[in-house]
């Protein structure tokens, strides 16, 4: 057999020894997809604090229940560990390390680059690696690649085999999980798409196979730019609404009753999470090395980083028809997490309102039933969430809605509150009449 007939083999009957590198919160999901499939994994991360949460059969991801997570340890299924020297036994290697922006805007591969030189020291022939990590188009070719085999002077395709496959996951979502939302698979030959096809089949219930890992590369980058392009479309909308003495939620429902040809997407005070920020502005980077400007990325970036401020140029218009001023006023933000019901406050356009309300003088403090502590890496500041959500409420100025979270009682938030500036439409009709409310 060839050694591409082998590992496919091992891969389909399970016996092949699986490895995740980076287990949060697109890693550890698909670990425990693969130990539940019945795949021995072990999971490498350099966070000593995941790996001991995980030997003592804990999560730390709220998509993943921690009854699920016991189950796969003390079957042995699922095993996690620093130690990197693990790979040299393992037959197929997932890589899930984070793709962050540098602060001058550029891709930051510094994680994608040392998790492959760690992974480099352990290749051997008979592996499979598929790099996960949302990235410009070309990076499994030019980064992996030239870091892997051919240092080890084995043959890609023959010898071992190399696949991008985007992770689609949208954290806090029921109905589309890592199991049942397709997975696309794109291998740097076709050899190596067939083995990381063959492997994935074997836990995920539809795997998308394209021809090149640059394929599926931008196929991830087309979903997440589509997103990004159409949120700021409707935010500014939003902006022009405003002007218009319109109300836009009411036309964005209106639109919404077309059965076919639109797609609904509502405004905000920006953009957040670890993704639709920042995905798109990988593409636009690599672009700008074959001269060419992606224009509707920077435009949409442009409108979206702005929200933060329009939401904060509202709330000081809002208050001032009101008699009230910011500077000196007690503000509560309610909801800091970049999307409802989830404990992620990556990239969350919350970070910037919070700040922008501290510079115009206002008395910041926020409630968030996710996240207990925040604090902004570059202005320094450290604050809790209040502990009492509805005194606080009571006893500010001005509370802000920047995310919806399911659990808050909009109703009770009104009737307490003095004043609500509601960017997210949160109050829906319950707060249309009042004079209380404003909203984006
Ligand atoms: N979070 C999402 O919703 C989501 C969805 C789709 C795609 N993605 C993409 O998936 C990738 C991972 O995102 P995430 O949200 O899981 O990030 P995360 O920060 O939650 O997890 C990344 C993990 O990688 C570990 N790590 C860092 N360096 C490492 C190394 N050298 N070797 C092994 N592990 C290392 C970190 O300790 C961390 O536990 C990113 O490229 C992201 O864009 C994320």
């Amino acid at each position: 057999m060839t050694t591409k007939e082998t590992l496919i083999k091992k891969l389909k009957d399970k016996t092949a020894t699986i490895a995740i590198l980076g287990l949060g919160y697109v890693g550890l999901p698909l670990a425990v997809v693969f130990g539940e499939a019945g795949f021995h994994v072990t999971g490498v991360d350099p966070d000593k604090r995941k790996v001991d949460a995980l030997a003592k059969g804990q999560s730390y991801i709220p998509d993943v229940k921690t009854e699920t997570v016991a189950k796969l340890v003390s079957s042995g299924m699922l095993t996690a560990t620093t130690d990197f020297s693990v790979l040299k036994n393992m037959d197929a290697v997932s890589i899930c390390v984070p793709t962050p922006l540098r602060q001058t805007g550029d891709p930051d591969m510094s994680f994608i680059i040392s998790a492959t030189e760690e992974l480099g020291k352990y290749m051997h022939k008979g592996m499979v690696i598929v790099l996960e990590s949302t990235t410009y188009p070309g990076t499994t070719r030019e980064v992996l690649l030239p870091k892997l085999g051919i240092e080890h002077e084995l043959v890609v395709g023959e010898d071992w085999f190399l696949a991008f496959s985007p992770e689609r996951v949208d954290p806090g979502r029921e109905d589309y999980t890592t199991i049942n939302t397709p997975k696309v698979v794109g291998g740097i030959t076709e050899a190596c798409g067939d083995v990381a096809t063959a492997w994935y089949e074997g836990a995920i219930k539809i795997v998308h196979h394209v021809s090149t890992a640059e394929a599926a590369e931008m196929s991830k980058l087309l979903e997440n730019t589509f997103r990004m392009i159409n949120i700021g479309l409707v935010n500014e909308l939003a902006i022009m609404c405003e002007r218009l003495g319109v109300d836009v939620w009411e036309v964005i429902d209106a639109a919404a009753t077309k059965p076919f040809g639109f797609m609904k997407f509502t405004p905000g005070p920006g953009l957040g999470g670890h993704c639709i920020p920042i995905d798109p502005l990988y593409l636009s980077w690599k672009m700008k090395s074959f001269n060419y400007n992606a224009r509707f990325i920077e435009l949409a970036s442009e409108i979206n980083t702005n929200m933060p401020r329009y939401v904060v140029s509202r709330i000081l218009d809002a208050m001032n028809d009101r008699s009230m001023m910011l500077k000196g006023s007690k503000v509560l933000v309610l909801g800091v997490a970049y999307k409802p019901d989830i404990d992620d406050v990556r990239e969350s356009p919350a970070m910037d309102v919070i700040g922008l309300l501290k510079k115009k003088g206002a008395n910041v403090e926020y409630h968030d039933p996710f996240i207990p502590h925040i604090h902004h890496e570059y202005d320094g500041w450290k604050m809790d969430s209040v502990k009492d959500m509805m005194e606080s409420v009571k006893d500010a100025d001005a509370v802000i809605i920047v995310t919806n979270h399911k659990d808050y009682d909009y109703q009770a938030i009104i009737e307490s509150a003095k004043f609500v500036f509601d960017s997210r439409n949160a109050t829906g009709k319950l707060g249309k009449n009042s004079a209380k409310v404003e909203r984006l």
